[in-house]
């Protein structure tokens, strides 16, 4: 029976051994594996390739066996790569030459024909190992920029699989494009596959620009570009497939008794269930005093804070107070710092919200091994450091910061927490997050402040759309969510959720691979001609 391949670079799951030598597997985070995951759970029929995490230099042949048993018990096949490999190839080429390049960060982009190499080693890896499993009646779906040259190796290796490749990020614009020096090689890599899905109609005609300057091919109207392959004439077909996620699971993990035991914590923590704000703060000016010596013993300065807390609660009134959430890897490309700068200017903005307002911030370290990575988690340390040391109450911490990576069932209680979502990357491919949140609000009011670069802006139009580079918008933007009525809010989060109830991973899985076959079907070609 035919069979469906994935291949991304890292599998959906990682592999951690327990003292009693077996071994305990958790799910890996990123948007990729939470779109595809639950389709490769769910379809027995279908494999995932991808590496393994571990570097086989560090194990014993029994334990590399071991670990290939365990994983292959989940229909993944690892691939495992030295620390050699993993340095040039993933932490050098993808990530601090492609993807840097990808998210319009050309100044980041390192260019190093030593990375070029180990990227080109590691893609002939994965075609080997692939030729070596597949048949040639079974479908092929790479995934990502980390295996750009994979289409062509593979048809060079099995001329008849069917081969499909998505791309999770963005695709830039033909001038940042031709500073690549191997751009003209990935792009020949692309041309093995039958079909080449993006986010968005945009980074198609991105993509199509640079073919178009870089490779002497034919493209027509429908966006086929025609390569000639051993005298015969065959077509690459590209197209936007803007990638959902499983609403229904969202959903349910949100309303689950763990969820909303963390959704009341976080609203008891921020003063909104238990505490009405003003007695919240005559209690804890009275605390202040009880615990030194009396009223009269206290300067003006002294007072102070507890003045501005009093006069922020006089301004709200009795009104509740509120919860910001975000979650995201910690990614330069996110907008971590831009968007705490704009969360300091509206507390110094709008002073009634200090006190009152409270910010959960999950942003879990990614790619520690790349330098800028490093950097970035200092420099959100610091400045989350800065705005807590500057603006903290007694009784209040501006922002909760987490820095775990957190089970599906806590992060949907986080989102069913806010009241805002604060989703400001500077470039992203489409943006899983802010649709997470959204579902995980089925039926419920809760505003969403969204970047205006990523691919999820064109979907959802009823967001606050902005502009995440300027700090006066999204300050303004955040206010003005933070205020929103729950009707006006409800009416927006409806017209949204009714797409993405309907706009699912699992149909973006299904049209693409519908697509795949119709295109890899040498009638199709016939009929187009
Ligand atoms: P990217 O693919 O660049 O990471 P997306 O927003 O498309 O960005 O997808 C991120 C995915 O990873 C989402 O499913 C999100 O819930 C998950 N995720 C991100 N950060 C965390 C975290 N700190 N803990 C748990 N899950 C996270
Ligand atoms: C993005 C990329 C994925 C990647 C994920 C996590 O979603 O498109 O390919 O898996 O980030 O990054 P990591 O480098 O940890 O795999």
């Amino acid at each position: 029976m035919a069979r469906l391949i994935i291949v991304s670079n890292r599998l959906p799951m990682s592999l951690h051994s327990r003292p009693d030598g077996t071994y305990v597997l958790t799910q890996n985070i990123g948007g990729l594996s939470t779109a595809i995951g639950p389709y490769h759970k769910s379809h027995k029929d279908c494999l995932w390739v991808g590496w393994s995490g571990i570097d086989p230099t560090t194990r014993t042949e029994d334990e590399i066996n071991a670990i290939s048993d365990e994983f292959t018990r989940h229909r993944c096949i690892p691939i495992f790569l030295d620390s050699k490999q993993i340095n040039g190839y993933y932490a050098g080429y993808s990530n601090d030459t492609l993807w840097p390049l990808f998210h319009d960060f050309a100044h980041e982009a390192k260019f190093d024909s030593l990375t070029w190499k180990a990227y080109e080693e590691v893609n002939e890896k994965f075609a080997d190992t692939i030729a070596a499993l597949a048949n040639p009646d079974d479908t092929v779906w790479v995934q990502d920029y980390h295996l750009m040259l994979l289409p062509a190796l593979l048809r060079a290796r099995q001329p008849k699989l069917k081969i499909g490749w998505f791309l999770h990020i963005p695709f830039p614009s033909p001038e940042i494009f031709h500073q690549l020096p191997n751009g003209k090689e990935l792009l020949e890599g692309l041309m093995g596959a039958d079909l080449l899905g993006f986010h968005t109609e945009d980074f198609c005609a991105n993509f199509l620009a640079s073919v178009k300057s870089m490779l002497n091919l034919g493209i027509d109207k429908g966006g086929r570009i025609s390569v000639q392959e051993d005298g015969r004439q065959r077509f690459v077909t590209v197209d936007a497939f803007p990638i959902g996620m499983d609403y229904g699971l969202y959903r349910r993990n949100a309303r689950s008794s763990l969820a909303q035991a963390m959704r009341h914590g976080i609203e008891a923590f921020s003063g909104k269930r238990t505490r009405r704000v003003s007695t919240s703060l005559s209690a804890e000016s009275r605390a202040a005093a009880e615990a030194e010596e009396s009223w009269s013993a206290y300067t003006e300065d002294d007072l102070s804070e507890v003045k501005l807390a009093q006069s922020a609660a006089a301004k709200r009134g009795t009104r509740d107070n509120k919860v910001i959430v975000s979650v995201d890897r910690l990614d330069y490309t996110k907008g971590l710092p831009e968007r705490l700068r704009a969360f300091a200017l509206m507390l110094s903005r709008y002073p009634e919200w200090v006190g009152h307002v409270t910010y959960y911030l999950l942003a879990t370290p990614s790619r520690e091994g790349v330098e800028s990575y490093r950097q970035l988690k200092e420099h959100v340390d610091q400045l989350v450091g800065e705005i807590n040391g500057k603006y903290s109450l007694l009784s209040w911490t501006p922002i909760h910061y987490i820095t775990r990576s957190l089970p599906i069932k806590p992060v949907c209680g986080i989102y069913s927490a806010g009241d805002v979502a604060l989703v400001t990357p500077l470039r992203d491919g489409m943006n899983l997050v802010a649709k997470e949140y959204l579902a995980s609000r089925d039926g419920r009011d809760g505003a969403l402040v969204l970047s205006d670069q990523c691919g999820a802006a064109s979907e959802l139009t009823d967001a606050y759309i902005v502009n995440p580079y300027d700090t006066e918008a999204v300050c303004e933007a955040l206010h003005s969510a933070l205020e929103i009525s729950s009707a006006e809010a409800k009416r927006r989060n409806a017209v949204m959720q009714a797409r993405l109830k309907y706009r699912t991973a699992s149909l973006w899985s299904t049209e693409f691979l519908s697509a795949l076959r119709q295109v890899s079907d040498p009638r199709w070609a016939d009929r187009r001609l």
